[in-house]
C-alpha cells in the first residue's frame, strides 16, 4: 500500500438513509478510499454495519474499501467481510482474538491486513506486529462515534511509532482515525499520518465534496 498522502472517507457520519449515494459523493469528490466503520455493540457501545452493507455498497465505488472492525471477535467475521468486498481489513489489538492470528486470517482471505490501537493503548501492544501488517491505524478518538474532538495527546505516540517504523526500515503507512478535519489534519500528517480518515469533516458539507477534499489535501501538507 503506497504511503503518499491519502484521504479516506469514513461513512460513519454520512446519511445512512442514502449510503450508496453518499459513497458515490466521496468517490466523485476525489477521495482515495472508503472507510467503513463496523461496530458490534460490544467492543464499542454502538452498532453500525455488517458485511451485508459492505456488499450493498461495493458496486458504488471502484476505490479500495477499508473495513475498520471495531468488534470483539474479528476472527469470526473476516471471511464474511472479505467476501463482501473489503480490500483492506483493520482489526483492533484490544479485541479478544490474538492479533497475529487475525492478521494471518486476513491474509489467508486474500486481503490487506491492518491493525488499530486506541488512544490509551500502549505502543508495546502493537509493536510485535508492525512487520506483519500493511496499515497501522492510530485512533485519535475513543472509537464508537464520529464527530468527536481530535485527541492531540496521541500525537507523540504516533510520532514514536513513525520513528520506530523508520528504525526498522518498514514500508508501513500510518492511518489516523478520529476527529481529523481542516483544523487537525496538518498535525496528523506532520506526526507521520499518511492515510487520513475523515468522517464528519467531510460529510458536514452538502453536495460536491471536491472542494472539501482539495482543502484537506492542501491543509495536510501545510504543517510540513
Ligand atoms: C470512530 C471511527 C472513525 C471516526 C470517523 O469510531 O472509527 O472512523 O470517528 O469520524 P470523524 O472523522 O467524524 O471522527
Ligand atoms: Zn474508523
Amino acid at each position: 500500500m503506497s504511503d503518499d498522502l491519502q484521504i479516506s472517507a469514513s461513512i460513519l457520519n454520512a446519511d445512512f438513509a442514502r449510503l450508496g449515494q453518499e459513497v458515490r459523493r466521496a468517490v466523485d469528490g476525489g477521495v482515495d478510499s472508503i472507510h467503513l466503520d463496523v461496530m458490534d455493540g460490544h467492543f464499542v457501545d454502538n452498532i453500525t454495519i455488517g458485511p451485508v452493507v459492505v456488499e450493498a455498497l461495493r458496486p458504488h465505488a471502484a476505490l479500495p474499501f477499508h473495513s475498520h472492525l471495531m468488534i470483539s471477535r474479528p476472527l469470526a467475521y473476516i471471511d464474511a467481510f472479505a467476501e463482501a468486498g473489503s480490500d483492506l481489513i483493520v482489526a483492533h489489538v484490544e479485541a479478544d482474538d490474538d492479533p497475529g492470528q487475525v492478521v494471518d486470517a486476513i491474509r489467508a482471505a486474500g486481503k490487506v491486513p491492518g491493525l488499530s490501537l486506541n488512544p490509551d493503548t500502549p505502543v508495546e501492544d502493537i509493536t510485535p506486529y508492525l512487520d506483519r501488517i500493511e496499515l497501522l491505524l492510530v485512533m485519535t478518538v475513543q472509537p464508537g462515534w464520529g464527530g468527536q474532538p481530535f485527541r492531540d495527546d496521541v500525537l507523540p505516540k504516533m510520532a514514536w511509532l513513525r520513528d520506530e517504523i523508520e528504525r526498522r526500515g518498514l514500508d508501513l503507512p500510518i492511518g489516523v482515525d478520529g476527529g481529523v478535519n481542516d483544523e487537525t489534519i496538518g498535525a496528523a500528517h506532520a506526526a507521520g499520518g499518511s492515510v487520513l480518515v475523515v468522517g464528519s469533516g467531510l460529510y458536514r458539507h452538502p453536495g460536491d465534496l471536491g472542494p472539501a477534499v482539495a482543502d484537506l489535501r492542501r491543509l495536510a501538507l501545510a504543517d510540513t
